[in-house]
């Protein structure tokens, strides 16, 4: 068991992605995004959304609840952290997802419920900030949410040695 998770954490370490144009940014390289990206970054910023998505990952360290201001309307039946802790007060509360790489990971929200990033971004705006977003502000943040694409990860298969007769054969479930 010590080995699995240490093999599984290993190859967790691998699973970060550099060098997004928002990190190249921070680094100092003033060029790495266009004044609209800069302007939703602002926005990002202003509006309230770092109230939950900070950090690193830009999200992903707290459980918040989906529906702050407005409630959530949804026919999936999941309510969140409640069915673990059987807390009347954890209903609808949802780990704050990263926003990091989010262009490459809709559909949004636990349900699926947002196809785009513009209905994500309009319904965090309104239902988690009490906040309509004019056209213009939404292609800004979504702009902004774009930069913080990194260099994804490759993956090599690795080529298992060829099976003689005196490979261990896999043990039948019965026994
Ligand atoms: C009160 C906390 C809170 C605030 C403020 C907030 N969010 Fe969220 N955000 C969440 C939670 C919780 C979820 C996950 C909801 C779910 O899974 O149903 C989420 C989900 C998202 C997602 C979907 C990510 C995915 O992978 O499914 C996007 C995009 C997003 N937020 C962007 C924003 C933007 C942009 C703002 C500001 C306009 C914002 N959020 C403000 C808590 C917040």
């Amino acid at each position: 068991m010590d080995s699995i998770t240490t093999a599984i954490a290993a190859f967790e370490e691998t699973l970060v992605t550099p060098n997004s144009r928002f990190d190249l940014w921070l680094k100092g390289n003033p060029k790495a995004l266009t004044s609209e990206e800069l302007a939703g970054y602002k926005l990002f910023k202003e509006s309230g959304c770092v109230a939950c998505h900070n950090g690193p990952a830009v999200g992903g360290k707290s459980f918040q609840k989906m529906g702050l201001i407005e409630p959530y309307q949804t026919t999936n039946a999941a309510v969140g952290r409640a069915a673990v802790t059987g807390e009347d007060a954890d209903r609808f509360m949802f780990k704050v997802p990263t926003l990091r790489n989010v262009e490459l990971t809709y559909p949004y929200f636990h349900d699926g419920g947002a196809a785009t990033l513009t209905q994500a971004v309009d319904v965090m705006g309104r239902l988690q900030l009490g906040r309509q977003f004019t056209p213009e502000e939404n292609v800004r943040i979504v702009a902004f949410l774009r930069s913080l694409t990194g260099d994804q990860p490759k993956f090599l298969l690795p080529i298992l040695p060829p099976s003689a007769d005196s490979t261990p054969r896999p043990i039948p479930f019965d026994k």
